[in-house]
């Protein structure tokens, strides 16, 4: 089962969903790479990254693109060349890609208990209080996604999970929070909405402006 679903998060962005079913042959049938891609390709350790990097590709041809509009700046974050925005998240069987004409970063994450246990490491777990052992996992996994989203906005060196990405307090029922980075003397406020997909945590950021 390939694409899972076309999902629009407003009017100017479009949420693009692959479950991985398919063989690494089969996937890499289907997509034309450049050589700088194939290159990657065969670079990647584990078939799994290769897998999600060609679902990725899939996915960018649903929205009727093909790995030549796609580039990489220095910092591995990707661009389109028509200058839409896109953001790219892969995760175990399931990947995606955000395109919008706003700045925007996503990201994807599997719900594990381990996300919880190492909470304290990355976030303010007043978030988790009064909440069952199930939805504790999701609301951990749902903030690790919104500071990874941040963070591929950003894309700065020096930033930290723990330090400098917080959360306001949010339900996970809202489907959406606001997060702020606290960085080199600048607050920065962010849009979030987050949404689940399978056993998958979407997560996904908007720059919302400096002050709020
Ligand atoms: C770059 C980073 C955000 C990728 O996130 P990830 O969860 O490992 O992987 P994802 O599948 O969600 O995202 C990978 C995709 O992000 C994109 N990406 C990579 N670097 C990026 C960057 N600097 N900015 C934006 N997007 C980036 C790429 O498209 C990549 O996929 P592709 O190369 O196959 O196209 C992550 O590795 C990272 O560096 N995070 C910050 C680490 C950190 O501060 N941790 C603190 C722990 S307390």
């Amino acid at each position: 089962m390939p694409l899972l679903g076309i999902k629009a998060l407003n009017q100017n962005t479009s949420l693009y969903v692959w479950k991985i079913t398919e063989t690494f042959d089969e996937l890499f049938r289907s997509v034309a790479l450049k050589d700088v891609s194939l290159a990657r390709l065969e670079g990647m350790k584990s078939e799994a990254h290769q897998k999600g990097f060609l679902s990725v590709r899939r996915l960018l041809m649903e929205a009727g693109y093909t790995d030549f509009d796609l580039y990489y700046d220095a910092y591995g974050k990707p661009h389109l060349n028509d200058g839409t925005h896109i953001s790219v998240s892969h995760s175990h069987e399931c990947s995606v890609i955000v395109l919008s004409n706003q700045i925007v970063g996503a990201d994807l994450e599997l719900l594990k208990e381990k996300t919880l246990h190492i909470a304290p490491r990355f976030m303010e777990t007043f978030h988790l209080d009064q909440l069952s052992h199930e939805n504790q996992i999701k609301k951990a996994t749902v903030i690790w996604g919104i500071k990874e989203s941040v963070f591929k906005i950003k894309n700065e060196k020096g930033i930290s999970f723990p330090e400098h990405i917080f959360e306001k307090p949010f339900r996970l029922e809202d489907k959406k929070a606001i997060a702020e980075l606290q960085f080199n003397d600048h607050v920065e406020y962010f849009d979030i909405q987050f949404d689940f997909i399978d056993n998958y945590v979407f997560v996904c950021a908007f720059n919302s402006g400096e002050k709020k």
